[in-house]
Protein backbone atom coordinates (compact mmCIF):
# COMPACT_ATOMS: atom_id res chain seq x y z
CA UNK A 1 0.00 0.00 0.00
CA UNK A 2 1.39 2.98 -0.97
CA UNK A 3 1.08 6.15 2.28
CA UNK A 4 2.23 9.74 2.26
CA UNK A 5 4.33 11.17 5.21
CA UNK A 6 2.38 13.65 6.44
CA UNK A 7 4.52 14.67 9.32
CA UNK A 8 7.88 14.41 11.21
CA UNK A 9 7.95 14.82 15.19
CA UNK A 10 10.68 14.85 17.48
CA UNK A 11 9.41 12.67 20.52
CA UNK A 12 12.34 12.31 22.66
CA UNK A 13 16.10 12.20 22.16
CA UNK A 14 16.95 10.30 19.17
CA UNK A 15 13.17 9.33 18.59
CA UNK A 16 11.15 10.55 15.80
CA UNK A 17 7.53 10.14 15.06
CA UNK A 18 5.73 9.91 11.38
CA UNK A 19 2.89 10.50 10.42
CA UNK A 20 1.48 8.34 7.19
CA UNK A 21 -1.70 8.75 5.50
CA UNK A 22 -3.69 7.45 2.89
CA UNK A 23 -1.95 8.73 -0.86
CA UNK A 24 -6.16 8.96 -2.32
CA UNK A 25 -7.55 10.85 1.51
CA UNK A 26 -9.41 7.99 2.56
CA UNK A 27 -9.21 5.62 5.47
CA UNK A 28 -6.31 3.14 6.34
CA UNK A 29 -6.96 -0.14 6.85
CA UNK A 30 -8.08 -1.18 10.65
CA UNK A 31 -5.55 -2.01 13.00
CA UNK A 32 -6.17 -3.89 16.51
CA UNK A 33 -3.75 -3.21 19.40
CA UNK A 34 -0.07 -4.67 19.10
CA UNK A 35 -0.17 -4.33 15.33
CA UNK A 36 2.87 -3.13 13.19
CA UNK A 37 3.41 -2.79 9.72
CA UNK A 38 6.56 -3.38 7.22
CA UNK A 39 7.85 -0.22 6.07
CA UNK A 40 10.04 -1.03 2.81
CA UNK A 41 12.99 1.58 2.52
CA UNK A 42 14.39 0.46 -0.43
CA UNK A 43 15.29 -2.91 -2.49
CA UNK A 44 15.95 -5.15 -0.13
CA UNK A 45 15.55 -3.21 2.98
CA UNK A 46 12.44 -3.37 4.91
CA UNK A 47 11.77 -2.52 8.44
CA UNK A 48 8.63 -3.97 10.82
CA UNK A 49 7.33 -0.54 13.14
CA UNK A 50 4.84 -0.89 15.57
CA UNK A 51 1.59 1.75 15.35
CA UNK A 52 1.03 3.80 17.85
CA UNK A 53 -1.85 5.41 17.57
CA UNK A 54 -5.44 4.64 18.32
CA UNK A 55 -7.28 2.09 16.66
CA UNK A 56 -10.27 4.05 16.52
CA UNK A 57 -8.14 7.05 14.25
CA UNK A 58 -8.62 5.64 10.76
CA UNK A 59 -7.18 8.70 8.59
CA UNK A 60 -3.60 7.92 9.62
CA UNK A 61 -1.04 5.76 10.91
CA UNK A 62 1.68 6.92 13.60
CA UNK A 63 4.94 5.31 13.65
CA UNK A 64 8.02 5.98 15.80
CA UNK A 65 11.72 5.25 14.98
CA UNK A 66 14.35 5.15 17.34
CA UNK A 67 17.85 5.86 15.43
CA UNK A 68 19.85 3.02 16.47
CA UNK A 69 23.74 3.94 16.91
CA UNK A 70 24.20 0.08 15.59
CA UNK A 71 21.67 0.50 12.83
CA UNK A 72 22.10 -1.52 10.16
CA UNK A 73 20.56 0.86 7.97
CA UNK A 74 16.46 0.90 8.82
CA UNK A 75 16.41 3.53 11.30
CA UNK A 76 19.19 5.59 9.80
CA UNK A 77 17.59 5.64 6.76
CA UNK A 78 14.44 6.96 8.07
CA UNK A 79 16.23 9.47 10.33
CA UNK A 80 18.00 11.21 7.27
CA UNK A 81 16.37 10.65 4.24
CA UNK A 82 12.24 10.39 5.17
CA UNK A 83 11.10 14.32 4.00
CA UNK A 84 7.55 15.06 4.80
CA UNK A 85 5.35 14.67 0.97
CA UNK A 86 7.32 11.50 0.14
CA UNK A 87 5.27 8.24 -0.82
CA UNK A 88 6.34 5.17 0.81
CA UNK A 89 5.42 1.61 0.38
CA UNK A 90 3.96 -0.31 3.79
CA UNK A 91 2.01 -3.29 4.31
CA UNK A 92 -0.92 -4.06 5.28
CA UNK A 93 -1.30 -4.32 8.98
CA UNK A 94 0.10 -7.80 11.00
CA UNK A 95 -0.36 -8.54 14.74
CA UNK A 96 2.19 -10.69 16.22
CA UNK A 97 1.03 -9.13 19.32
CA UNK A 98 -2.26 -9.44 19.84
CA UNK A 99 -3.93 -7.71 23.28
CA UNK A 100 -6.56 -9.99 25.28
CA UNK A 101 -9.04 -7.71 25.35
CA UNK A 102 -11.85 -8.75 28.08
CA UNK A 103 -8.82 -9.69 31.10
CA UNK A 104 -9.56 -9.16 34.22
CA UNK A 105 -6.92 -7.09 34.09
CA UNK A 106 -3.51 -6.21 32.05
CA UNK A 107 -0.27 -5.34 33.24
CA UNK A 108 2.05 -3.53 30.27
CA UNK A 109 5.21 -3.04 30.96
CA UNK A 110 7.53 -1.28 28.37
CA UNK A 111 11.63 -0.36 27.84
CA UNK A 112 12.71 2.37 25.54
CA UNK A 113 11.08 2.27 22.10
CA UNK A 114 8.73 -0.71 23.24
CA UNK A 115 6.39 2.22 24.73
CA UNK A 116 5.12 2.18 21.24
CA UNK A 117 2.58 -1.03 21.04
CA UNK A 118 1.33 -0.13 24.47
CA UNK A 119 0.03 3.39 22.99
CA UNK A 120 -2.86 1.68 21.08
CA UNK A 121 -3.63 -1.14 24.01
CA UNK A 122 -4.04 1.93 26.54
CA UNK A 123 -6.36 3.88 24.09
CA UNK A 124 -8.78 0.78 23.80
CA UNK A 125 -8.26 -0.66 27.24
CA UNK A 126 -9.47 2.88 28.45
CA UNK A 127 -12.41 2.88 25.56
CA UNK A 128 -13.23 -0.23 26.71
CA UNK A 129 -13.28 0.36 30.93
CA UNK A 130 -10.53 -2.13 31.75
CA UNK A 131 -8.01 -2.27 34.26
CA UNK A 132 -4.92 -1.81 33.41
CA UNK A 133 -1.39 -0.60 34.62
CA UNK A 134 1.85 0.78 32.98
CA UNK A 135 5.37 0.67 33.80
CA UNK A 136 7.77 2.11 31.41
CA UNK A 137 11.33 2.16 32.01
CA UNK A 138 14.09 4.77 29.83
CA UNK A 139 17.19 5.76 30.21
CA UNK A 140 17.00 9.40 31.25
CA UNK A 141 13.54 11.82 30.78
CA UNK A 142 14.29 13.59 27.45
CA UNK A 143 14.84 9.58 25.86
CA UNK A 144 11.49 8.62 26.81
CA UNK A 145 9.04 9.21 23.95
CA UNK A 146 5.02 9.83 24.63
CA UNK A 147 5.25 10.87 28.47
CA UNK A 148 2.62 13.58 27.34
CA UNK A 149 0.40 11.06 26.62
CA UNK A 150 1.04 9.37 29.52
CA UNK A 151 0.63 11.81 32.46
CA UNK A 152 -3.36 12.16 32.17
CA UNK A 153 -3.43 8.56 33.54
CA UNK A 154 -2.67 7.49 37.48
CA UNK A 155 -1.79 3.91 36.79
CA UNK A 156 1.37 4.31 34.98
CA UNK A 157 5.00 4.27 36.30
CA UNK A 158 7.76 5.66 34.75
CA UNK A 159 11.83 4.75 36.32
CA UNK A 160 15.29 6.19 34.28
CA UNK A 161 17.86 3.79 34.90
CA UNK A 162 20.75 5.96 33.25
CA UNK A 163 20.96 8.97 35.18
CA UNK A 164 22.66 9.73 38.77
CA UNK A 165 20.34 7.96 41.34
CA UNK A 166 18.43 6.33 38.58
CA UNK A 167 16.42 2.54 38.75
CA UNK A 168 15.37 0.02 36.91
CA UNK A 169 11.84 -1.60 37.03
CA UNK A 170 11.73 -4.23 39.68
CA UNK A 171 9.80 -7.16 37.34
CA UNK A 172 10.12 -9.79 39.95
CA UNK A 173 8.00 -7.29 42.11
CA UNK A 174 5.00 -6.28 39.39
CA UNK A 175 4.73 -9.56 38.31
CA UNK A 176 4.53 -10.78 41.66
CA UNK A 177 1.47 -8.29 42.67
CA UNK A 178 -0.36 -9.08 39.10
CA UNK A 179 -3.39 -10.51 39.25
CA UNK A 180 -2.85 -14.35 38.98
CA UNK A 181 -5.66 -14.05 35.80
CA UNK A 182 -4.00 -11.31 34.66
CA UNK A 183 -2.21 -10.74 31.20
CA UNK A 184 1.16 -9.27 31.34
CA UNK A 185 2.62 -7.59 27.83
CA UNK A 186 6.31 -6.60 27.55
CA UNK A 187 8.43 -5.29 24.98
CA UNK A 188 11.96 -3.66 25.06
CA UNK A 189 15.25 -4.80 25.05
CA UNK A 190 16.45 -7.98 24.69
CA UNK A 191 18.34 -8.32 28.49
CA UNK A 192 14.87 -7.12 29.67
CA UNK A 193 12.83 -9.54 27.93
CA UNK A 194 15.02 -12.24 29.29
CA UNK A 195 14.37 -11.45 32.50
CA UNK A 196 11.18 -10.46 32.19
CA UNK A 197 10.21 -14.48 30.44
CA UNK A 198 12.29 -15.52 33.53
CA UNK A 199 10.20 -13.77 36.36
CA UNK A 200 6.74 -15.17 35.20
CA UNK A 201 7.82 -18.55 34.37
CA UNK A 202 5.44 -19.97 36.69
CA UNK A 203 2.19 -17.91 34.97
CA UNK A 204 -0.64 -19.76 33.51
CA UNK A 205 0.46 -20.69 29.67
CA UNK A 206 -0.76 -17.37 27.23
CA UNK A 207 -0.69 -15.00 29.77
CA UNK A 208 2.73 -13.42 29.27
CA UNK A 209 3.45 -12.02 25.83
CA UNK A 210 6.33 -10.36 24.57
CA UNK A 211 7.26 -8.31 21.38
CA UNK A 212 10.97 -7.81 20.67
CA UNK A 213 11.87 -4.78 18.46
CA UNK A 214 15.29 -6.18 17.96
CA UNK A 215 16.95 -9.38 17.88
CA UNK A 216 19.99 -10.25 20.18
CA UNK A 217 20.17 -13.75 18.59
CA UNK A 218 22.97 -14.25 16.27
CA UNK A 219 21.77 -14.81 12.70
CA UNK A 220 22.60 -18.43 11.45
CA UNK A 221 25.83 -17.75 8.95
CA UNK A 222 27.81 -20.96 9.18
CA UNK A 223 26.32 -22.32 5.80
CA UNK A 224 27.75 -25.47 4.75
CA UNK A 225 24.37 -27.02 3.91
CA UNK A 226 22.17 -27.31 0.61
CA UNK A 227 18.47 -26.20 0.24
CA UNK A 228 16.71 -28.51 -1.89
CA UNK A 229 13.59 -25.97 -2.89
CA UNK A 230 10.18 -28.48 -3.52
CA UNK A 231 8.07 -26.28 -6.09
CA UNK A 232 10.80 -25.13 -8.07
CA UNK A 233 12.90 -27.83 -8.36
CA UNK A 234 15.78 -25.64 -7.34
CA UNK A 235 18.91 -26.68 -4.92
CA UNK A 236 20.92 -23.76 -3.62
CA UNK A 237 23.68 -24.48 -1.65
CA UNK A 238 23.75 -22.17 1.32
CA UNK A 239 27.68 -20.79 1.62
CA UNK A 240 29.62 -19.78 4.94
CA UNK A 241 29.00 -16.48 5.84
CA UNK A 242 25.53 -16.06 3.99
CA UNK A 243 22.00 -16.84 5.51
CA UNK A 244 19.94 -18.61 3.70
CA UNK A 245 17.34 -15.51 2.70
CA UNK A 246 20.74 -14.62 1.07
CA UNK A 247 21.33 -17.55 -1.12
CA UNK A 248 17.52 -17.77 -2.10
CA UNK A 249 17.50 -14.01 -2.97
CA UNK A 250 21.17 -14.60 -4.90
CA UNK A 251 19.16 -17.46 -7.24
CA UNK A 252 16.47 -15.37 -7.84
CA UNK A 253 14.34 -16.54 -5.43
CA UNK A 254 10.82 -14.13 -4.73
CA UNK A 255 10.72 -14.50 -1.09
CA UNK A 256 8.93 -12.06 1.11
CA UNK A 257 10.64 -10.95 4.40
CA UNK A 258 10.92 -7.68 6.19
CA UNK A 259 12.81 -7.28 9.42
CA UNK A 260 15.61 -9.85 8.90
CA UNK A 261 16.17 -10.79 12.66
CA UNK A 262 13.41 -13.00 13.09
CA UNK A 263 11.14 -11.08 14.60
CA UNK A 264 8.01 -10.25 12.38
CA UNK A 265 7.59 -13.66 11.17
CA UNK A 266 7.41 -12.48 7.25
CA UNK A 267 9.87 -14.83 5.83
CA UNK A 268 8.17 -18.15 7.36
CA UNK A 269 8.42 -21.02 4.70
CA UNK A 270 7.23 -24.96 5.12
CA UNK A 271 10.16 -27.41 6.33
CA UNK A 272 9.38 -30.49 4.58
CA UNK A 273 12.76 -32.40 5.35
CA UNK A 274 15.66 -32.11 7.39
CA UNK A 275 16.19 -29.92 10.47
CA UNK A 276 16.59 -26.50 11.12
CA UNK A 277 18.25 -24.67 13.08
CA UNK A 278 15.80 -22.19 14.64
CA UNK A 279 17.53 -18.75 15.38
CA UNK A 280 14.00 -16.39 15.34
CA UNK A 281 11.86 -15.27 18.25
CA UNK A 282 8.31 -15.49 15.94
CA UNK A 283 7.80 -19.14 16.28
CA UNK A 284 7.14 -20.92 19.60
CA UNK A 285 8.71 -23.60 21.25
CA UNK A 286 6.19 -25.86 19.96
CA UNK A 287 6.47 -24.69 16.41
CA UNK A 288 10.36 -25.05 16.81
CA UNK A 289 10.23 -28.24 17.93
CA UNK A 290 7.59 -29.66 15.56
CA UNK A 291 10.17 -28.42 12.67
CA UNK A 292 7.46 -27.70 10.06
CA UNK A 293 8.39 -24.43 9.53
CA UNK A 294 11.59 -21.77 9.49
CA UNK A 295 12.03 -17.71 9.19
CA UNK A 296 14.69 -18.06 6.16
CA UNK A 297 15.93 -14.78 7.33
CA UNK A 298 18.04 -15.95 10.30
CA UNK A 299 18.01 -19.38 10.62
CA UNK A 300 20.68 -22.68 9.30
CA UNK A 301 20.10 -26.38 9.22
CA UNK A 302 21.32 -29.05 11.50
CA UNK A 303 21.20 -31.48 8.45
CA UNK A 304 23.40 -31.10 5.48
CA UNK A 305 20.08 -31.10 3.52
CA UNK A 306 17.21 -28.78 4.33
CA UNK A 307 14.04 -29.00 1.58
CA UNK A 308 11.26 -25.98 1.68
CA UNK A 309 7.59 -25.36 -0.20
CA UNK A 310 8.61 -22.91 -2.17
S1 LIG B 1 11.93 -11.23 7.80
FE1 LIG B 1 11.07 -10.95 9.77
S2 LIG B 1 11.18 -12.96 10.59
FE2 LIG B 1 12.26 -13.10 8.76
Amino acid sequence: MRARLKNIRWEAEGINSYILEPVDGGLMPAFEPGAHVDVQLAPGLARSYSLVNDPAIRGYYEIAVHHAIDSRGGSRHIHEQWRVGQILDISDPKNNFPMVEDASHTVMIAGGIGITPMLPMIARLEKLGRSWELHYVAASPDRAAYVDRLSDHDRVEIAYDGIPGGRRLDLAAICAAAPADAHLYCCGPGGMLNAFVATNCDRPKGHAHIEYFSAETEVATEGGYTLELAKSGKTISVDEGETMLDALLSAGVDIGFACAEGICGTCEVRVLGGVPDHRDHFLTDEDKAANTSIMVCCSGSKTATLVLDI
